[in-house]
């Protein structure tokens, strides 16, 4: 079977697979379980012919599949605008990595990152990176809040490391997202050391319960818990962490959309945060996966998460100074690459 051939054969199963699913049941029926022991063999020491992959797939692994792409799962399907346009992503197989491997990519993502600030309302001067999850990108906001609050203290991270650095503490909500403190741990940050504070009878971060804050603290917030849906009172909390000098990160893989939305209220005092992680196959309901990394210090995000050394960097900001840039070198990093907003 030729390629084209081929594709459209996967493109015919994957419409018979989407048509049914707004009347399937959102988890497999159990009787197509037991059928997925089928993928159980050997390495064959011969490949299958392509077409018959496709058909073991659909045939066997389509009817055990989740239906996330269903208007009953929890944050409903992808848009169809935005599963056409996977579609053809998939045709185009970019790497996306800088603007020489695929121009067009980092165009698109310096578009839709301006977009971004816009409609959230956040500082236009930040930087924007487009990562896999929620989890990749708070990693890659918190990498770079420790690195600042290092270098504050004269401390060079990327070439002395974490060993005889100063402390930097992490002070997080008692009701904290698991995937924060998966984030903290592979960072280096010690369960044992993370600090918690008290929430209110809503499940927000009590101001009055608040523990001391100072310059070399990183208070992460939350908007949109997962279980009550609550947002910390931003506009009081953040004023008081920055006046300490603390870094402010805000987790609100659900909740930042609320900006765009007729309860704007929600996330009052959000905008004074240093950075922010939300995801997109959430509320914006594209395909899995994508989340952003938003960092109010593009330079903080853009020298955490690259590749190239920082003075490598500069020279490359001092290159193009006046425009909306994409980082030209290759950042390959959880948090994808970073498109940096210059407004
Ligand atoms: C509040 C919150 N933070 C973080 C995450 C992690 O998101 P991801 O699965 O994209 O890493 C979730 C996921 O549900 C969430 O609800």
């Amino acid at each position: 079977m030729n390629e084209i051939t081929l594709l459209t054969e996967a493109d015919d199963r994957a419409r018979r697979y989407t048509e049914p699913i707004p009347g399937r049941r959102v988890f497999p029926d159990q009787g197509a379980l037991p059928a997925l022991a089928a993928f159980n063999e050997p390495l064959p020491a011969r490949g299958y012919a392509a077409e018959d992959v496709l058909r073991l797939l659909d045939d066997i692994g389509s009817p055990g599949t989740v239906a996330s792409n269903g208007p009953r799962f929890v944050i409903g399907a992808s848009l169809s605008a935005a599963a056409a346009a996977e579609r053809l992503m998939l045709a185009w197989d970019q790497c996306a990595s800088s603007f020489d491997n695929s121009p067009v990519a980092a165009t698109l993502e310096r578009v839709a990152a301006g977009w971004v600030l816009d409609a959230l309302d956040l500082p236009r001067e930040s930087a924007v990176g487009f990562g896999t999850s929620a989890t990749a990108c708070t990693l890659s906001c918190l990498a770079a809040a420790r690195r600042v609050l290092l270098a504050r203290k004269g401390r060079d991270f990327d070439n002395d490391g974490l060993a005889g650095a100063p402390e930097v503490k992490v002070m997080v909500s008692e009701l904290v997202h698991i995937t924060v403190k998966k984030a903290l741990r592979l960072l280096g940050f010690g369960m044992n050391k993370i600090l918690y504070t008290p929430v209110n009878h809503h499940g927000q971060v009590d101001l009055e319960r608040l523990p001391p804050l100072d310059d070399m603290t990183i208070l992460c917030l939350q908007a949109g818990e997962v279980n009550t849906g609550e947002f910390d009172p931003f506009d009081l909390l953040i004023p008081q962490a920055k006046d300490a000098g603390a870094w402010v990160h805000v987790d609100a893989a659900f909740g930042l959309w609320a900006r765009a939305s007729s309860h704007a209220e929600l996330t009052k005092g959000i905008e004074a945060a240093d950075s922010w992680t939300t995801d997109v196959h959430k509320w914006l309901n594209i395909p899995y996966d994508c989340a952003m990394a938003i960092c109010r210090d593009s330079e903080a995000l853009a020298a955490a998460m690259q590749r190239c050394g920082l003075f490598e960097w500069r020279e490359r900001c001092a290159e193009e100074p006046d425009t909306r840039i994409s980082a030209k070198d290759s950042r390959h990093t959880c948090v994808g690459h970073v498109a940096l907003v210059r407004t």
